[in-house]
């Protein structure tokens, strides 16, 4: 199953990127560093339309999964992410041959905080988005880190996950 990660931290080498790197050795994934593309955010005008986001996405299509790894930020997916999801709009309006490409793919998310915490409903988007899609939810897991250390037991956590992704 050709994998796609999808980092969404703010920053390219935190807590999130500790986790994207554990999900990447185990599901041999490649990954998209949202920090590092040029978009903004969804425009009704579509003027934003030679930014990174379509480039991204018509690359992102060819992949059987997208693994959306985001941050908690305020009780949700960080602004980077958000933005993103906001951008597929673009693929219903302006880029429907992408669009049309998402169905049938398979969408999973990881959260990133700092305790064990996991915000009350903070999946919620990501289940419904894949559902509006035509993709399969595969699954979520709230994760933590510290400076870039991810506990023993919590490594053990996400290589649990990343079996039910396979299967
Ligand atoms: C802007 C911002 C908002 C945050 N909001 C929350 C929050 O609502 N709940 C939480 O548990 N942690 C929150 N945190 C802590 C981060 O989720 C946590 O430190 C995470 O591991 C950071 O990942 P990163 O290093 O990739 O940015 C927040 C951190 C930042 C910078």
């Amino acid at each position: 199953m050709k994998t796609m990660i999808i980092q969404g931290s703010a920053r390219s080498e935190g807590n999130t990127k500790a986790v994207v790197t554990l999900l990447q050795q185990k599901l041999n994934a490649d990954v998209i560093d949202l920090k590092k593309l040029d978009y903004s955010g969804f425009d009704y005008a579509h003027a934003n339309r030679e930014d990174d986001f379509l480039p991204t996405m018509k690359k992102l299509v060819q992949y059987d999964l997208f693994l959306f790894v985001t941050p908690v930020y305020w009780y949700s997916m960080s602004g980077l992410m958000k933005n993103f999801f906001d951008r597929i709009t673009d693929c219903l309006k302006i880029d429907k041959e992408t669009g049309r490409k998402l169905r049938g793919l398979k969408m999973a998310a990881v959260a990133c905080g700092s305790d064990d915490l996991e915000a009350e409903g903070f999946f919620i988007p990501f289940q419904k988005s894949a559902d509006y899609l035509g993709m399969t939810y595969k699954g979520s897991l709230h994760t933590w880190a510290h400076h870039g250390n991810i506990e023993p037991p919590e490594q053990v956590r996400i290589k649990e996950f990343v079996k039910t992704l396979t299967e």
